[in-house]
């Protein structure tokens, strides 16, 4: 499996059926806007992309910029999150916007975003490469499937986590970063699905250790709770 291969493949699949998504710039149309790329992310973190698009749209009109949000109530926030869950998300995300719209932008770098309220390694890693195209590895769930399957890891998670960002990491490619993390998320939430992947119709199947051995419905493995 050529990583150069497979990131072309991918890429290319993703100009074509990139999910249409209202904090992302379609192709060749400018750069994600950071904040919008932070609360979508934020947002995201236990939530569909579903659920998702309305709170980030009433969001995104109430508070357009990471200034708007700073200097907004508390209490309006919490009231704007009603319904998302998990709250402490949304007294973070407060806090965040104060500390971003103190140091007067986003910070550029995984590090200097892990330094900020509820920023963890995940959600650094996603910002970092799509609002500023670095070629970071991001790993959500999706991408566990997918990797666990084109490499026919059977080592179960949670174990297999290292192993997985290892090969994740060997894939990604240094020309948009951005566009091919969430290539490999609409990936795995469209086609390489949980119970019945697509692999009919998969842009990446002829490179599918799984697949070639039968076996991509069964991966990734889980260890016995
Ligand atoms: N899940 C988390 N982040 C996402 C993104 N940027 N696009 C699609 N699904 C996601």
């Amino acid at each position: 499996r050529d990583s150069g291969l497979i990131s072309t493949e991918l890429l290319a699949w993703y100009d074509r059926h990139a999910r249409v998504l209202p904090w992302r710039v379609p192709a060749g149309k400018g750069q994600a806007d950071p904040y919008r790329v932070w609360l979508s992310e934020v947002m995201l973190q236990q939530t569909t992309v579903a659920a998702v698009k309305q709170y980030f749209e009433r969001f995104t009109q109430l508070w357009p910029t990471v200034h708007d949000l700073a200097a907004a109530a508390d209490d309006q926030v919490m009231a704007e999150w009603a319904g998302l869950g998990y709250y402490a998300r949304a007294r973070n995300l407060v806090a965040c916007a104060r500390a971003v719209s103190a140091l007067g932008s986003f910070p550029d770098t995984r590090e200097g975003l892990r330094s900020l309220p509820g920023i963890g390694p995940y959600t650094s890693a996603a910002i970092s490469a799509i609002a500023f195209d670095r070629p970071e590895t991001v790993v959500d769930g999706n991408v566990e499937r997918v990797v666990s399957r084109l490499f026919a890891i059977e080592t179960p998670l949670p174990v297999s986590k290292p192993e997985i960002h290892d090969f994740a990491s060997a894939l990604t490619p240094l020309d948009r970063p951005g566009d091919y993390a969430q290539a490999m998320m609409d990936l795995g939430a469209t086609i390489c699905t949980p119970r019945s992947p697509a692999c009919g119709i998969c842009p990446l199947s002829a490179y599918c250790e799984a697949r070639s051995q039968g076996i991509a419905a069964q991966l990734p493995r889980k260890a016995a709770k």
